[in-house]
């Protein structure tokens, strides 16, 4: 090595995406990683994984190992594996239906239950009201009480997105990246 080296860093993190049954989890990985989005459900089974690498800056390389967890497992009944050594985590509604809201903060609980931080703190978790692009349903609708509510419910932030238009994807995933940065 000599003077005009950089140092490059290259980071790993494992990052979970959870919530209820089709609220795109899916969709929205396909969308960050493979560019592409189909109208067509096809349940996930267990677990899927998807790897997006990011060029974060000139020094750092960033790769995302993405664990696209099946609505089916249902918070609660969620293997303690799938947690393991997680730093991050989304979570996804659908803005067009109420319940998959309702459960947010299950899934929330679940998650703060079962994996934490070295040093003992929550791994950042960013919320997403996914399907923006259709009618929004309740409190999703005020932006005041959305930013309330993830104040006292110990998220970092929250996005509308949408896999279909390709909205705020690339924005919350940046946001949760430099939440978990700043956690290192
Ligand atoms: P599970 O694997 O069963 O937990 O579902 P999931 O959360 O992975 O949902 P998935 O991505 O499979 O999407 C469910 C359905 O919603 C599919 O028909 C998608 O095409 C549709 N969908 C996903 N995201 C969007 C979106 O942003 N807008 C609209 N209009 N439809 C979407
Ligand atoms: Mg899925």
């Amino acid at each position: 090595a000599n003077q005009t080296t950089t140092r490059r860093r290259d980071h790993l993190y494992k990052v979970l995406v959870i919530g209820d049954l089709a609220t795109g989890k899916t969709s929205i990985i396909k969308r960050y990683v493979h560019r592409f989005f189909s109208q067509n459900y096809r349940a996930t089974i267990g677990v899927d994984f998807a790897l997006k690498v990011l060029n974060w800056d000139e020094n750092t390389v960033i790769r995302l190992q993405l664990w696209d967890i099946a609505g089916q497992e249902r918070y609660g009944n969620m293997t303690r594996v799938y947690f393991k050594e997680a730093v991050g985590a989304f979570i996804v509604f659908d803005c067009t239906r109420v319940n998959t809201f309702e459960s947010v903060k299950n899934w929330k609980a679940d998650l703060d239950s079962k994996v934490l931080l070295s040093d003992g703190s929550k791994i950042p978790c960013v919320l997403l009201a996914n399907k923006c692009d259709q009618p929004k349903e309740g409190i999703v609708n005020n932006n005041h009480q959305m930013d309330e509510y993830c104040k006292s419910e110990g998220f970092s932030a929250w996005f509308t997105t949408s896999a279909k238009d390709n909205i705020n994807i690339d924005e919350a995933a940046r946001v949760l990246i430099e939440k978990i940065l700043e956690k290192e």
